[in-house]
């Protein structure tokens, strides 16, 4: 077979600035080695996240320039409404600034004290604004889904046997029940369509509304079609129209597979839930037909639901991930099996053994790929998740570095560089050292905790 090329070509560069690893010590050293404090333009590939760092095409452009900003009413709103609903039929489509924007009007609304809301694993925003109204955030993945090791084709299922007891217990206290697609969380593994409708069900027997949290719901089609036997060779639009068709609304960040720079919504069935997220919107983000966004904003993310569902795009971007996760396994560095939609993830637990996790093992690895290649990663472990409620710190059930894939903004020899750069720390990885946090914050202590290097 050939090669999966990139199905684009460049019309518009973004030069990098290429530094010295002497260069790169003192940059880290300066961030007191934590890589959300570097400037990004020390950085040579930025991996941090693949949310609002995508490419936009020319038509997308294009688009921006046809926005239009009125407060009420902007043509902008319509062609927006009409591209999300051409995917996910809800009955009302809900503009936002960002993913988060919607989740915190959701649980505004049906969150507070004694809720409980189940997932296959929240994302941290949405577990915030879950935890903000006094509700409880409660994760039920698929077993498999916690062996990164296990090579399972939906390992972002829920498990619908604790879900189904979990109901049965505390139905009184349950507002929704969600699913996030792909489970960012999990690794960004895809849960399968059959998973995807038997939670409908379930959330619909004992009388629930079922929310989708979308954000890469592209991405979680495209392996529905490769990895379940029944979807085989489907389009992909069907397939999207097929994981939405049973829910009763969705929370989205136009961020991610929307290819826009910034965005997001809500989408709602029930008419008087939506009118009282419209009144919550005018409050908090703007009018109903602008929500926090430009009528630009507006016209980009329209475009881009039009690109985002194009099947040599979605089989380009599941093979560069692909592609890298394969590399790295042959220099014998452990990563999160299958590689996922967004990102490649790798087990710095398992890999840097002699770094016991109160160390950060993949705080070590996210600094070494910066020293050594410039390349930003963020850490997703005990430096994250390990400080506890009661002020104890222990380590998080993983230590996980991602690699996060901007859209259409790297190419295959940036990859091969990616790879090179760990091929260089896998030479000798016991070089690497453990760190020590000197201060932190009171919470989400991994944007902005200091740390030092432990010499020994
Ligand atoms: N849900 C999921 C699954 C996400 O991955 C994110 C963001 C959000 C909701 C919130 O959306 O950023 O537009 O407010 N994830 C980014 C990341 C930040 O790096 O994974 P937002």
């Amino acid at each position: 077979m050939k090669t999966i090329i990139e199905p684009f070509r460049i019309k518009s560069v973004e030069p990098l600035r290429l530094t010295t690893p002497d260069e790169r010590k003192a940059y880290l050293a300066a961030a007191h080695y934590n890589l959300f404090a570097l400037d990004s333009d020390a950085v040579l590939i930025d991996l941090l996240t693949d949310s609002g760092t995508s490419a936009m095409s020319a038509r997308q452009w294009a688009a921006i320039m046809v926005g239009d900003e009125s407060y009420a009413g902007s043509p902008s709103f319509h062609r927006f409404e009409e591209a999300v609903r051409n995917l996910m039929p809800f009955r009302h489509v809900i503009p936002t600034h960002q993913g988060r924007a919607a989740e915190a009007i959701l649980f505004h609304l049906i969150g507070g004290p004694g809720r409980k809301v189940p997932s296959n694993t929240h994302f941290d925003t949405t577990r915030g604004n879950i935890e903000a109204t006094g509700a409880e955030a409660i994760d039920f993945p698929a077993p498999e889904g916690l062996d990164p090791a296990t090579p399972h084709p939906f390992k972002g299922n829920v498990d619908l046997k604790r879900l189904e007891t979990f109901l049965k217990e505390h139905g009184l206290a349950v507002p929704c029940v969600m699913i996030t697609v792909t489970n960012n969380a999990g690794g960004g593994q895809p849960a399968s369509l059959e998973n995807i409708r038997a939670a409908a069900a379930l959330a619909h027997r004992f009388g629930k509304p079922f929310i989708v949290d979308g954000c890469r719901f592209a991405e979680n089609a495209w392996f529905i079609r490769e990895r379940e036997p029944e979807q085989a060779g489907r389009a992909i639009v069907d397939i999207v129209r097929d994981m939405f068709a049973d829910a009763d609304g969705m929370t989205m960040s136009a961020k991610k597979d929307a290819f826009a720079n910034i965005g997001g919504w809500l989408a709602l069935n029930d008419d008087a839930l939506a009118e009282r997220a419209r009144t919550r919107l005018i409050q908090t983000e703007g009018f109903p037909t602008y929500g926090g966004l430009a009528g630009r904003d507006l016209e980009a993310i329209a475009q881009g639901l039009s690109e985002i569902v194009d099947e040599h795009y979605l089989a380009y971007r599941a093979r560069t991930n692909a592609y890298i996760g394969e590399r790295l396994v042959a220099l014998g560095v452990p990563i999160v099996q299958p590689t996922g939609g967004h990102a490649v993830f790798i087990d710095a637990r398992a890999w840097l053994r002699h770094i016991p996790p109160l160390q950060y093992p993949g705080q070590a690895l996210a600094c070494a790929l910066y020293e050594v290649g410039g390349i930003r990663a963020c850490e997703i472990g005990t430096v994250m998740f390990g400080r506890q409620r009661d002020g104890s710190e222990k380590p998080a059930a993983m230590d996980l570095v991602r690699l996060a894939m901007p859209r259409r903004v790297y190419t295959q020899s940036h990859a091969d560089y990616i790879v090179e750069t760990f091929a260089e720390i896998a030479a000798a990885p016991e070089r690497l050292k453990g760190y020590r946090i000197v201060s932190e914050p009171p919470a989400l202590r991994h944007f902005t905790a200091k740390f030092e290097p432990l010499m020994h």
